[in-house]
């Protein structure tokens, strides 16, 4: 049944999720009510769709807003600082920018396409400049699913993670990759907070607490 809501979406969006992850993600963004969902790397927006599709199906008053944190540049990866010391004027490199403004209107053009766009809230930045811009909301739900080396994972659920509510429920994409893996096992699976922890379809943990 849901597999039929999700099929425009899989057909019509790129994206880096399977049937059974979008699935699983509709199914716990349906759940949410106490807080929002945030969403850390959302590339052309499949699984924001997913997130945004489960959330109107379930929440009461139209469902809990999906904030959404990618810079859309076109790029994989969080820039390394030195970029911007490049060259000896010490000018940013612009050809890392160059797809900014495509990228994220592309990704709004889906939203609207798959009527998403009045629940998605899109934070256009890397994670830690969106989060230091004042993020201040309860955490329901948090999908982690954008740099994937050690350090940026770490920073993702640091400064995140600190929001997560009683009963929240954190998800980590690719998680066999190394850096996500060694935070894993660092700060999710030894840590008393959490509970309840699944490995598929997506690595999962609970907050304790109702
Ligand atoms: C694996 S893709 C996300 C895939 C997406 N969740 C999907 O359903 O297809 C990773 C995304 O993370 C973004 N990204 C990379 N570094 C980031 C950072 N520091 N903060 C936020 N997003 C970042 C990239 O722009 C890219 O779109």
């Amino acid at each position: 049944m849901n597999a039929e809501i999700l099929q425009p979406v899989f057909d019509s969006v790129p994206g880096m999720i399977s049937m059974e992850e979008g699935l699983y993600l509709y199914e716990l963004a349906s759940k949410c009510t106490k807080g929002v969902i945030v969403e850390i790397g959302s590339n052309a927006g499949r699984s924001t769709i997913c997130l945004a599709k489960g959330s109107k199906a379930g929440g009461q008053l139209g469902g809990v807003t999906v904030y959404s944190v990618d810079p859309h540049n076109g790029g994989g990866a969080t820039p390394d600082p030195t970029w911007y010391d490049a060259g000896a004027s010490g000018t940013p490199d612009k050809k890392y920018y160059i797809n900014q403004g495509v990228g994220f209107n592309a990704f709004k053009e889906r939203l609207n396409q798959h009527h998403v766009q009045d629940i998605v809230f899109p934070l256009v930045d890397y994670s830690e400049l969106a989060y230091k811009k004042g993020w201040d909301r309860p955490v329901e739900l948090l999908f982690i699913d954008a740099d994937h080396r050690y350090n940026y994972v770490k920073m993702d659920l640091e400064l995140w993670g600190k929001h997560l509510i009683p009963g929240a429920t954190l998800l980590m994409h690719d998680s066999t990759y190394t850096g996500v893996r060694r935070v894993i096992n660092e700060m999710v699976i030894s840590n008393p907070r959490f509970t309840d922890i699944r490995e598929t379809p997506i690595f999962t943990a609970k907050v304790v607490g109702v």
